[in-house]
């Protein structure tokens, strides 16, 4: 696992936009997971800076939700579904037909799922997968004590997480308890994972994540499992890190060709 600490959020954004850019010149068609949640905005606003500058081309790249709410109508503001395509599909310019992600108002939720698993793996998997990282540790909407094998499915959230997620409501009631999200087995097959992590309320979920034991009690720390995983943070989310000094000169030492 590369962990690399940035000065501030906006720093972390531009890192990981030049990230994808790469893959994206390398593989301009790559399958792009997305994440929701306030976190990644910086890294959408700065890939979309690149390519309304053209000094990238997205215009064939292909977007994959990563989690999605149960029960709210088709076409609700807060969806992740309208989200995604918000901010992060008609800012690139690409078209709904380029993007996919589970189906959260579908009668057979299970059935919903494994379809998404499917057409996951038919889109030839994950390339790039952004992900933030809740409060608890989960990702996705793989809250504490899910599988580390678990597949895409319906989840319950916890009460923290519904209330971490209010701001996006008018108030916590309308807050679903359920939501389908990605397994943590499912997110492991992208190629590459990169988490982003920014402010003191996140620090000791990242300080879990990095330096605590694999466990499914912080999802987040499946991430040392994957070959190649990168976990941005700013100052603030580093600050519980005991390592920090080792991972600020490992990144200050690393070959700039190397990228993250
Ligand atoms: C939600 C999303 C996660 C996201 C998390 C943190 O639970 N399902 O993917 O990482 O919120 O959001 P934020 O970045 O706003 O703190």
């Amino acid at each position: 696992m590369e962990v690399v600490i940035v000065k501030d959020a906006k720093a972390g954004g531009e890192l990981i936009a030049d990230g994808i850019a790469g893959l994206l010149r390398r593989k301009p068609d790559a399958l792009l997971g997305v994440a929701t949640g306030s976190t990644p905005l910086p890294i959408y606003d700065a890939l979309t800076a690149r390519v309304r500058a053209g000094s990238v081309d997205a215009s064939r790249a292909r977007i994959a939700q990563l989690d999605e709410y149960v029960g709210l109508p088709a076409g609700h503001p807060e969806s992740y579904r309208s989200t995604v395509l918000r901010q992060v599909v008609e800012p690139l310019g690409l078209s709904a037909d380029q993007f996919m992600g589970p189906d959260g108002s579908a009668e057979d939720v299970q059935a919903a799922c494994e379809a998404y698993d499917k057409a996951l793996a038919e889109a030839g998997g994950v390339d790039l997968q952004i992900l933030g990282i809740g409060t608890d540790g989960h990702i996705g909407f793989n809250e504490p004590c899910s599988s580390l094998a678990s597949r895409t499915r319906i989840k319950t959230l916890t009460e923290q997480t519904r209330v971490d997620n209010a701001r996006f409501f008018d108030d916590i009631e309308q807050v679903p308890h359920h939501v389908i999200t990605q397994g943590i087995g499912t997110i492991l097959e992208a190629r590459h994972l990169v988490l982003l992590a920014t402010g003191e309320g996140k620090a000791e979920a990242v300080a879990q994540t990095v330096e605590g034991p694999v466990a499914a009690l912080v999802p987040a720390s499946a991430l040392q499992l994957h070959p190649h995983a990168t976990v941005v943070v700013d100052e603030a989310a580093a600050s519980k890190l005991k390592l920090a000094d080792y991972f600020r000169h490992t990144f200050a030492n690393k070959p700039a060709w190397q990228g993250i």
